[in-house]
């Protein structure tokens, strides 16, 4: 794993956007694995940045969103697919079919695990992955537990991660109990991944993450296995690394 440690969210974002678009660049059908959150907020601006002024196209680019919500319509507002739609796709000259995010309101969500891992498959391999980290170094929606060999599949949330993403919810009882995400094999399929994290938040999750143990208790260890990660983060993430 490569670890670049940069001074802040933006410098964090920039230095994403700069790899993502020499990707494009280099390859103008390629796959791209993205994340919601906060994280990749700053990174998704400066990619609309660069589609705008900087004549990087998207047309021929596909994306693969990571998970949504189960229980949520795609307009619904806090659906990943209304994040993506209001922070990245609407305003980049990507084709909207080129863009998939698991359905989460399906008639079987165990159906839609599969037809998604199949979609994956299909559109795959995924050329450049981002990944946001949960503060319990969750990966996706994989939550401490969840095995290395992982596909796609129904997670129920934790507390900490429905605490985490309740502000955005109106109500508590609002918070989705349940999710689809892509597993863990399925995130180490992509043949390259960016971690991205940055804020005080994140301190632990990084400091776990860079003791090297890989354990099903830390998701996010499972990406020492694979042989192409960087991990982009702001020294407010990385400051309780020795
Ligand atoms: C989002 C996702 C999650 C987030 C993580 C961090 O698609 O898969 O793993 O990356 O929860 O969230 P933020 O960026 O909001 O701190």
């Amino acid at each position: 794993m490569k670890v670049v440690v940069v001074d802040n969210y933006e410098a964090m974002s920039a230095e994403a956007a700069k790899l993502v678009e020499e990707k494009v660049r280099e390859n103008q059908e390629a796959v791209l694995g993205l994340a919601t959150g906060s994280t990749p907020i700053g990174l998704y601006k400066n990619l609309i940045e660069g589609n705008k002024t900087r004549g990087i196209s998207y047309k021929d680019v596909k994306a693969v969103n990571l998970d949504e919500y189960l229980g949520l319509s795609q307009d619904h507002s806090q659906s990943y697919h209304t994040f993506m739609k209001e922070n990245l796709f609407s305003q980049i000259d990507i084709k909207p079919e080129n863009t998939y995010i698991p359905n989460g309101i399906p008639a079987s969500a165990e159906e839609e695990c599969t037809d998604y891992e199949a979609v994956i498959t299909k559109v795959g391999p995924v050329n450049l992955q981002i990944l946001g980290i949960g503060t319990n170094g969750h990966i996706g929606f994989n939550e401490p537990g969840t095995p290395g060999d992982s596909i796609t599949h129904v997670v129920e949330l934790t507390k900490s991660t429905r605490e985490s993403n309740g502000p955005n919810f109106e109500t508590e009882a609002e918070v989705p109990t349940h999710a689809i995400s892509m597993g863990i094999q399925t995130i180490l399929k992509g043949e390259e991944i960016i971690l991205l994290a940055s804020g005080e938040s994140k301190a632990e999750a990084i400091k776990m993450l860079l003791t090297k143990k890989v354990t099903e208790d830390n998701p996010a260890s499972f990406l020492w296995t694979h042989d192409n990660v960087t991990l982009i983060v702001d020294k407010d993430a990385y400051q309780l690394v020795k």
